[in-house]
C-alpha cells in the first residue's frame, strides 16, 4: 500500500477517527502521521487521553530537514500506540507552526513511501481542505487518498463544491475516492456516487460510542464487554474498510505494472 491519505472539506465527519481505527485494524505495521495544520492533538489528547507524554512532532523533523538529518530523525520523533503494532508521528502543537511545517512535504514524503520496503504502510490525517497550510501535497503522493464525507445532505453538496479543486491537487497515479461515515444515514452509497461521480472506496457504520473509543479514549473494556467492542459496527466496517482499501490499492498496483510491462517489456 505504502501511503493511504484521509482528508475532509466541511465539518467534522470524522476524519481523525476513521484514520486511527483503520490504523488499529491495518494488517501490517503502520505509521499514523497527524499532517492536520490547525494543531488539535486530536490523538495524544483524545485517544491516548494525554497520558502519554510526548513532546516531539513533525516540527522536529522540519528542523531536522535544515540539518539533512530527515530520515534519521523519524524514528526518535515518533511513539508506540500502547497494544498496537502501530507508531504516532504527532502533528504541529501551535497555529503558528504550521508553516514551518508545509516546506516538510517533499522531503518527507519519499521518505514515508519508501518505509514500504520494510514492512510499514503509512496512513496520513491530512486535517481539513482550505485550512491554511493544509499538506496538500500529501494528497497527491499517496497511493490511496480519501476525501472523508457523511451522509447528509450538506456533506455531499460541500463534497460537490470541492471536487473540482480536489482534481487539481490530485495527481494521474493518486487513486481518489470517498470514504463514507454513516452510509445511509441518511442517503446511500448509490445516491451519493449519483451526484458525485466518485467512486466510494471505504464505508464507516454510523456508531458514536464506539466512535468514541477512538475520537476520546472511552475505555471500552469499562462501557463495552470487549467481544461487544469488536463485533461493534463501526469496528466491524473498518476491518472490511482496511481489507478492501488493501485490495484496491494491490488492484492500482497490478494494474500499473502490467501497463508498464506492456510499454516496456524488457
Ligand atoms: N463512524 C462514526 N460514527 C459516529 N460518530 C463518529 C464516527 N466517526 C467519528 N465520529 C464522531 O465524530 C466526531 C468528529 O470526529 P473526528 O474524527 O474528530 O472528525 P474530524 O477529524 O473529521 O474533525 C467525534 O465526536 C467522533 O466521535
Ligand atoms: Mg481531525
Amino acid at each position: 500500500m505504502a501511503i493511504l491519505t484521509l482528508f475532509s472539506v466541511a465539518g467534522a465527519p470524522g476524519t481523525t477517527t476513521t484514520a486511527l481505527a483503520l490504523a488499529l485494524a491495518w494488517p501490517r505495521d503502520v505509521l499514523l502521521v497527524d499532517a492536520d495544520p490547525t494543531a488539535s492533538a486530536p490523538i495524544l489528547a483524545g485517544y491516548l487521553r494525554g497520558f502519554t507524554p510526548h513532546d516531539k512532532s513533525l516540527v522536529d523533523l522540519a528542523i531536522a530537514q535544515r540539518h539533512g538529518e530527515l530520515a534519521d530523525t523519524l524514528p526518535a520523533v515518533t511513539l508506540p500506540i500502547p497494544d498496537s503494532h502501530v507508531n504516532l508521528l504527532p502533528g504541529i502543537q501551535t497555529p503558528g507552526q504550521a508553516s514551518a511545517v508545509e516546506g516538510l512535504w517533499p522531503d518527507l514524503l519519499p521518505i514515508l513511501a519508501g518505509l514500504d520496503a520494510g514492512g510499514t504502510d503509512v496512513i496520513i490525517d491530512a486535517g481539513r481542505l482550505g485550512a491554511s497550510h493544509a499538506p496538500t501535497a500529501a494528497i497527491r503522493a499517496a497511493d490511496l487518498s480519501l476525501l472523508v464525507t457523511r451522509s447528509t445532505l450538506p456533506a455531499i453538496i460541500a463534497a460537490r463544491a470541492w471536487l473540482p479543486t480536489i482534481e487539481t491537487i490530485v495527481a494521474d497515479q493518486t487513486g481518489f475516492g470517498l470514504a463514507i461515515v454513516g452510509v445511509g444515514h441518511p442517503h446511500t452509497a448509490g445516491e451519493i456516487t449519483g451526484v458525485l461521480k466518485t467512486p466510494i472506496l471505504a464505508t464507516l457504520a454510523m456508531d458514536p460510542v464506539t466512535a468514541e473509543v477512538f475520537s476520546l479514549g472511552l475505555d471500552p473494556t469499562r462501557h463495552f464487554n470487549p467481544k461487544h467492542f469488536n463485533n461493534s459496527a463501526l469496528v466491524r466496517s473498518v476491518r472490511a474498510a482496511a481489507g478492501s482499501l488493501q485490495q484496491t490499492a494491490k488492484a492500482r498496483r497490478d494494474h500499473l505494472n502490467a501497463a508498464i510491462e506492456e510499454t516496456d517489456p524488457r
